[in-house]
């Protein structure tokens, strides 16, 4: 699946996502600017916080406990504010959108 990054520049990436893995990976073998992932995927950093194209929200499982508790660590959590290492890519997200925040920290 193909999902598209907005940095902050504006510019768009459009990064091809393995099935099973998750968003930030992909971000990160693609080198997207703005998706740090410092903790690996643990949900402690906060520094793959994204926001999610609110056509797509909808499509994704919600966050849980962990996610939703670093979110508000992130430096300006929105409503469709979700973290990358925390989503699973599934084929059903074949287009999916999000833009990247301006900081991570
Ligand atoms: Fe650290 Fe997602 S990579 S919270």
């Amino acid at each position: 699946p193909r999902i598209t990054f907005i940095d902050f520049s504006g510019a768009s990436h459009e990064v091809e996502a393995r099935t099973g893995g998750t968003i930030m990976e992909a971000a990160i073998e693609a080198m997207v600017p703005g998706i740090e992932g410092d903790c690996g995927g643990n949900c402690i950093c906060a520094t793959c916080h994204v926001y999610v194209d609110p056509a797509w929200l909808g499509r994704l499982p919600d966050p849980e406990g962990d996610e939703e508790a670093m979110i508000e660590y992130t430096s300006e959590p929105e409503d469709n504010s979700r973290l990358t290492c925390q989503l699973t890519v599934t084929d059903e997200l074949d287009g999916m959108v999000v833009r990247v925040p301006e900081t991570q920290y």
